[in-house]
C-alpha cells in the first residue's frame, strides 16, 4: 500500500488498451467494500466504455474534464441523498478506494470533479451529466474517475514534496 501512495500521481493520458474484465469485476468488487456512515451505502456508480459517450463527458466542464474523452473507462460516483447526509464523505472515500485500487492493478487515474462545477454559464456540470446519462432526479454527482493504462507517468512526488508543516501534535497551536 505505501509503494502505492509513493509512486501515485494523477494519470490524464491513456493508452488504447483496454481494461481486462477481470480488472473491471476487481475495481467493482473494490467499490463495493468501501465504508460508509452507517452502513448505508448511499452510491450508485455508473461504468462507461462506450466511446460517443466518454467523449460527451470529456465536455462535462470547459476545463478539467477533458481527459475522459481518451480514458478506455469513467466511473461516475454518484449516491441517492435522501439516504444519509453526508454522501459526500462516503463517495469520495469510495472514488479514492477506486483510485488506489487501479493503481495496484498497473492502472492509471484521474478524478473529475463535477459536484458544484459548471458545464457553462447556464448549466452545471451535474446537470449535464445527469441529462446525459438519464439520471434519476434523486441521485447526486459528485465526480467521474477516468481510469486506464497510463500513456506515460508523471513521477512520484519527492519526500521533499511533503509538507510535514499540516501535522501537528496534540494541539494545532
Ligand atoms: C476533489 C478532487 C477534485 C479534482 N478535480 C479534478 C478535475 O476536475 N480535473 C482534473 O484534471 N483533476 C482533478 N483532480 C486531480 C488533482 O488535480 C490532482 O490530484 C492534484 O493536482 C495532485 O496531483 P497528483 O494527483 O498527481 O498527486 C481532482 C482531485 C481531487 C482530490
Amino acid at each position: 500500500m505505501l509503494e502505492i501512495l509513493r509512486n501515485r500521481r494523477s494519470v490524464r493520458q491513456f493508452t488504447d488498451q483496454k481494461i481486462e474484465t477481470d480488472k473491471i469485476e476487481t475495481l467493482q468488487e473494490a467499490l463495493l467494500r468501501a465504508p460508509s456512515s452507517r452502513g448505508r451505502n448511499p452510491w450508485k456508480f455508473l461504468f462507461i466504455t462506450e466511446p460517443t459517450t466518454l467523449q460527451k463527458l470529456a465536455t462535462a466542464k470547459e476545463h478539467g474534464s477533458n481527459f475522459l474523452g481518451g480514458a478506455p473507462l469513467a466511473v461516475v460516483v454518484a449516491a441517492e441523498v435522501s439516504l444519509t447526509d453526508v454522501w459526500i464523505e462516503d463517495c469520495s472515500i469510495a472514488a479514492i478506494i477506486l483510485q488506489l485500487t487501479a493503481e495496484s492493478l498497473g492502472l492509471g487515474s484521474c478524478w473529475a470533479q463535477i459536484r458544484l462545477r459548471p458545464h457553462d454559464i447556464q448549466q452545471s456540470a451535474e446537470s449535464f451529466v445527469r441529462e446525459l446519462l438519464g439520471m434519476p432526479g434523486d441521485l447526486a454527482v459528485e465526480c467521474i474517475v477516468g481510469i486506464g493504462y497510463p500513456q506515460d507517468r508523471l513521477p512520484a512526488h519527492p519526500a521533499s514534496y511533503l509538507d510535514y508543516g499540516k501535522i501537528f501534535q496534540e494541539r494545532f497551536s
